[in-house]
């Protein structure tokens, strides 16, 4: 025992002498930072620092022209802090020249780009991505992304976008990681360790932007950008802790959101820039608008001109703004005592750090080095990684008499405008993909059949939608997939093959470009010209398995009554066509669950799992007067939260607490017996939940608070452990908002989904 309390003082005092250690190194790093940056302001003019806090958009140049681009003058004169969405490390090795080599104090340029599932090697959209509910897959993603597009020349990603999102109506719920926020707060904690590593002067990795300072999932009838209006209680509760959880793993930036927030619009809003980020939070990176939204202050009325925004923006703590050229052009309000001098400086500081922790001032090109291209972007490995992540992203809702995996024989017939839509697989947001190298589903498909003797046909079967001014919305940007045949002679061809095949396999659903930006809808059902050709084939009575798209939680209601296998496939990425072949023949033993539950009716919106307690409660969710329900839907959803499907069969056994009562500094565990019952390894994600019983503010039946992946062979068994504490299973109260756990009753609930659960109680005293 002696020997044993020895080892552990010995091992204490090492750690404190390597943590106090690291604490003094940083403390160091800081103060030569800081010196480095005073020497450097104390030379600039105000135009100078007011340079440094402009972003334009580096779009219009391309390699060989940078030198006369629009932007070149400007960088010369020092009036460009950086540039974004500019791809290609030649390009912007020419573009940092100009900065370093012509400008009056040779202040190196950060380069941005929404990298946001990926950059050449695209994972899913994040919204599948968070389906695997793997933060190390997840990770793994962000660092390749980081690896690949710091190898083209970026060092600043606009990622992760961590809005929660209980809206299906907003197209936007593609880019996050679905409706929960503890879930969406592991997620976001495992995206900025992916891209910013360990050091951010690392060549290999680049700065994080958390996104959309704040509640820009909320908003208002999934309408695009719209207002938000949840109250504090609820922003707290609901949307503010993956914003949080980001800036916490140390994101060195983070984007104001078009919205507002209090009234007063996010980029202009004091009190959620200064006060609750950075004095609350602790936040020291800096805060960049979103685009052009510096000039919205205008637009929506806050101020009258494009200057008085920009001044309520940076005095609120604002410190780059995006597109609008309206900080860049404030020296006369700071000279004529308009605009305070300090909040030019504070902004200013904060930018020049970013640019000294990622190594710029060092080596302006640290980012641009030629030699890594050929060997990282869109190499082999990434590829291999993306297959696999895609892999756990999609989600198996329905396998009636368990069709697949399918065997490789016999004819097969691949019918949908998404089967050989080589522009759609990437999916939206992917600024850098080169979709001539992506395969699509049918090539995945041929590929796993090659020298099977199984035999694949395929027909396109229906455009997108019959609407041809709808299906240009579709496919805004230059996606176009639209057939110039009939619909009849197009759903012809298909029943033909399907006729001669004993299998159907649908590739259809939603073009990349119908959920992202600007994509909102009111109408989430299977796109009519599809679901009319599905209807066609479901009538020949052959077994139908479809492989669905999209970017957002759809309406499957007819689907799950009439076909026999659903697979969500959302947007799986570059790698789409081998990961679909993967699943469907069994390479891979699905395992997403997923992340936002599926409505019946889009009038559910909007919706979540986390249903908070209701005076007028209802259970089942039928028609049941005078309690919470609809007279014409039920009002649970189609598919619940962290509800997926696998190949195999996993059984939970010896649930139980360690003690059924826990003193409110104390902690409880949980155990739980996962067993694989089937006849084939898999992985199951094991959920944990509680529902708070007594609280002083009204709480969900069952809230998210763990979770783990465990991969298990066939047969194999594991007991998987939880701790709860107060920290664990507490919230914010409606009083102060103070991270709280109260004493009472909270059920304690483990399962394979949020509605298939078991339940213990712990009294908190
Ligand atoms: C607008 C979007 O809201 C934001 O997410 C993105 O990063 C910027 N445009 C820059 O492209």
């Amino acid at each position: 025992m002696k020997r044993l309390y020895s080892i552990v003082s010995l091992l204490t005092v090492f750690l404190s002498v390597v943590l106090f250690g690291s604490c003094r190194n940083q403390a160091t790093e800081d103060a030569q930072m800081r010196a480095f940056v005073d020497k450097l302001m104390a030379q600039m003019t105000l135009e100078e620092k007011l340079g440094q806090l402009n972003l334009p958009v580096g779009g219009d140049i391309v390699t060989g022209e940078a030198r006369s681009s629009h932007s070149a003058e400007a960088i010369r004169q020092g009036k460009v802090g950086g540039l974004f969405n500019l791809k290609g490390a030649a390009a912007i090795r020419d573009v940092q020249r100009i900065a370093v080599e012509q400008s009056r104090l040779g202040i190196p340029l950060l380069f941005g780009m929404d990298v946001i599932h990926g950059y050449e090697t695209v994972f899913p959209l994040p919204l599948a991505l968070s389906c695997s509910w793997d933060l190390q897959a997840i990770e793994r993603s962000a660092q390749i992304a980081a690896r690949e597009a710091t190898a083209d020349g970026i060092c600043w990603t606009f990622s992760p976008m961590v809005d929660i999102c209980h809206d299906g109506r907003w197209g936007r719920i593609s880019e996050g990681s679905g409706e929960d926020p503890y879930l969406g707060s592991r997620i976001a904690e495992a995206m900025v360790k992916g891209y910013q590593g360990a050091s951010l002067s690392d060549k290999e990795t680049m700065m994080a932007c958390v996104k959309h300072f704040a509640l820009y999932g909320a908003v208002e009838a999934g309408r695009e950008y719209n207002n938000v209006y949840p109250d504090d209680y609820h922003a707290f509760n609901e949307y503010m802790q993956p914003y949080k959880a980001a800036v916490d793993a140390g994101a060195g930036s983070v984007m104001a959101a078009f919205n507002t927030v209090h009234g007063v619009p996010s980029m202009g809003n004091k009190w959620l820039l200064t006060d609750l980020l950075r004095e609350q939070w602790g936040f020291d990176g800096f805060v960049v608008s979103d685009y052009t939204s510096v000039r919205h202050m205008a637009e929506n009325g806050v101020n009258f001109s494009l200057e008085d925004g920009a001044i309520q923006c940076l005095e609120a703590g604002l410190d780059m703004d995006m597109v609008s050229e309206g900080f860049v052009a404030l020296a006369n309000a700071v000279r004529e005592g308009r605009c305070s001098r300090q909040a030019v400086d504070d902004a200013c500081r904060r930018i020049l750090e970013a640019k000294y922790k990622l190594g710029l001032f060092d080596d302006p090109y640290l980012y641009c080095d030629p030699t890594r291209r050929e060997a990282v972007i869109l190499c082999d490995e990434h590829r291999a990684e993306a297959r696999r992540i895609a892999g756990e992203c999609m989600v198996l809702l329905k396998n009636e008499n368990e069709l697949l995996p399918l065997q490789r024989k016999g004819t097969i017939a691949l019918i949908g405008p998404l089967a050989d839509a080589r522009n759609n697989m990437a999916g939206t947001w992917s600024v850098a993909a080169v979709p001539g190298r992506y395969k699509t589903v049918k090539e995945g498909l041929e590929d796993a059949l090659r020298g099977t003797g199984a035999r694949l046909l395929y027909a396109k079967g229906s455009n997108l939608m019959y609407d041809a001014r709808m299906e240009a919305i579709a496919t805004i940007f230059g996606h176009e997939m639209r057939d110039s045949r009939s619909d009849a002679a197009m759903r012809q061809e298909a029943l033909s093959i399907a006729r001669k095949a004993d299998i159907i396999i649908a590739a259809m659903g939603e073009a990349s470009e119908m959920s992202g930006e600007c994509a909102s809808r009111v109408n989430l059902e299977m796109p009519d010209a599809q679901h009319d050709l599905l209807v066609e084939l479901s009538n020949l009575g052959k077994p139908i398995v479809l492989v669905h798209f999209a970017g957002r939680p759809t309406v499957l209601n007819w689907e799950t009554e009439h076909l026999p296998v659903i697979l969500e496939s959302w947007f799986s990425g570059s790698e789409t066509g081998d990961a679909i072949a993967d699943v469907l023949f069994g390479e891979v033993n699905p395992s997403g669950k997923l992340t936002v539950q599926l409505p019946r009716h889009v009038g559910q919106y909007p919706f979540s799992y986390r249903q908070m307690r209701t005076s007028r409660p209802n259970e089942g969710g039928e028609f049941a007067k005078y309690s919470t329900c609809y007279a014409d839907v039920s009002s649970k959803p189609l598919y619940p939260f962290g509800y997926g499907l696998s190949y195999t069969h996993f059984a939970y056994s010896d649930f139980y607490l360690t003690d059924s009562v826990m003193p409110l500094d104390g902690s409880v565990e949980v155990h739980v017996t996962i067993t694989n019952t089937g006849s084939r390894a898999g992985a199951e994600v094991v959920q944990l939940y509680i529902g708070d019983r007594q609280a002083r503010g009204v709480r969900p039946y069952r809230e998210l608070r763990g979770f783990e992946r465990i991969e298990l062979a066939a047969g194999e068994s594991r007991e998987v452990v939880f701790t709860l504490n107060a920290e664990r299973m507490g919230y914010y109260e409606p009083a102060d908002l103070k991270w709280t756990l109260e004493a009472g009753d909270i059920e304690v609930m483990v399962g394979a989904n949020s509605r298939d659960t078991q339940m213990r109680l712990l009294h908190v005293l």
